[in-house]
C-alpha cells in the first residue's frame, strides 16, 4: 500500500515501536501521514521512529497519568497537533483467574485499558476543538470470544471496547470518530510466550487455518483514519481476524 489516503494527517501511534503498532505506523507513512511514535522505553522509541522515519519518538508508560500528559504535549510540540490516535500499546501475560495475584490483574488492567482511557482523555479534547479527529484502538478479539489464562486480558480488551462506543456516541457529532480493531491471533513478540501447545489449539480454531501477520492488520487502521470509505465507521470493532470470531 504506497498511496496518499492520509497526507496531511498527523499520528500518534502508542506501542508504535514494535509488533502491531509498528505496521501502522509504516502504513500511515507510506500513505502521506506525519507520524509520532509513543512507547515505554523512550530510546528504544526513538530508534524505532527513526528506522520507520517518523516525525519522533516519545517515551511514556501509557498507565500513568503524568507520563502521558507529558508525552502528548511532547507530541503536539513535534506534529503541531494530533488528528489520528492509535491505541496499540499493550501486554498480555497468562495465568489460570484462580491462580491470579491482584497485582498481576491490576497491571494489566492498567496498561490495556486505563492506558486507552488516559491517551483518549490527554488527546481527544484537541480534535474536538478542531472538529475533526480519529481514534482508532486495538482491542482484541478475545474479549468477545474469551481465553482460559487470559481473563485480566479479555476484561480489559471487553472495557476497551465498551470505551470505544461510549466515546464514539459522545464525540461523533464534534467531528470525532473512534473505532476499535479485534486482531485475531497475530505473529507478533506479544504471543511469543504462549507454547506450542498453545499455539496449535489456536490455529486449529481458525477457519483460514494460519495466524496473521502485523501488516494484514495496518489496512484496516488506515481505512478508520481517514481513507475515502471510512467515514460512517462510528463505534465499530472491525475484525481481521482469521475468521475465529464472527459477531
Ligand atoms: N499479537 C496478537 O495476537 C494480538 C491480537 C489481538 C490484539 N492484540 C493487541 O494489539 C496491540 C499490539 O500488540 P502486539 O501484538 O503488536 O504486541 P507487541 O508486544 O509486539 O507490541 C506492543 C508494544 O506496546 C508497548 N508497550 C507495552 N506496555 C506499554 C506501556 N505500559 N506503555 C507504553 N508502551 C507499552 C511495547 O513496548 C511494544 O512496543 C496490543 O494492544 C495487543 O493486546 C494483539
Amino acid at each position: 500500500m504506497t498511496g496518499q489516503a492520509l497526507a496531511g494527517q498527523r499520528a500518534l501511534v502508542t506501542g508504535g515501536a514494535a509488533g502491531i503498532g509498528r505496521a501502522i505506523v509504516e502504513a500511515f507513512i507510506a500513505e502521506g501521514a506525519r507520524v509520532v511514535v509513543l512507547g515505554r522505553d523512550a530510546a528504544e522509541t526513538r530508534a524505532a521512529a527513526e528506522v520507520l522515519g517518523a516525525v519522533g519518538g516519545v517515551g511514556a508508560d501509557v498507565s500513568d497519568e503524568t507520563q502521558v500528559r507529558e508525552a502528548v504535549i511532547e507530541a503536539e510540540q513535534l506534529l503541531g497537533h494530533v488528528d489520528v490516535l492509535v491505541n496499540s500499546a499493550g501486554l498480555l501475560t497468562q495465568s489460570a483467574l484462580v491462580d491470579m495475584s491482584l497485582a498481576q490483574w491490576r497491571e494489566t488492567i492498567d496498561v490495556d485499558l486505563t492506558g486507552v482511557f488516559l491517551m483518549c482523555r490527554a488527546v481527544v479534547p484537541g480534535m474536538v476543538a478542531r472538529r475533526h479527529g480519529r481514534v482508532i484502538n486495538i482491542a482484541s478479539q478475545l474479549a468477545i470470544k474469551g481465553a482460559p489464562t487470559l481473563s485480566h486480558y479479555t476484561a480489559a480488551k471487553a472495557g476497551v471496547i465498551g470505551l470505544t462506543k461510549s466515546l464514539a456516541r459522545e464525540v461523533a457529532g464534534e467531528g470525532v470518530l473512534v473505532n476499535a480493531i479485534a486482531p485475531g491471533p497475530i505473529e507478533t513478540a506479544l504471543i511469543g510466550g504462549f507454547t506450542s501447545e498453545f499455539k496449535s489449539a489456536v490455529v486449529a480454531g481458525l477457519p483460514l487455518g494460519r495466524v496473521g501477520v502485523p501488516d494484514e492488520v495496518a489496512p484496516t487502521a488506515v481505512l478508520l483514519a481517514g481513507s475515502p470509505g471510512g467515514d460512517l465507521y462510528v463505534g465499530q470493532t472491525l475484525g481481521p481476524n482469521s475468521g475465529d470470531v464472527m459477531p
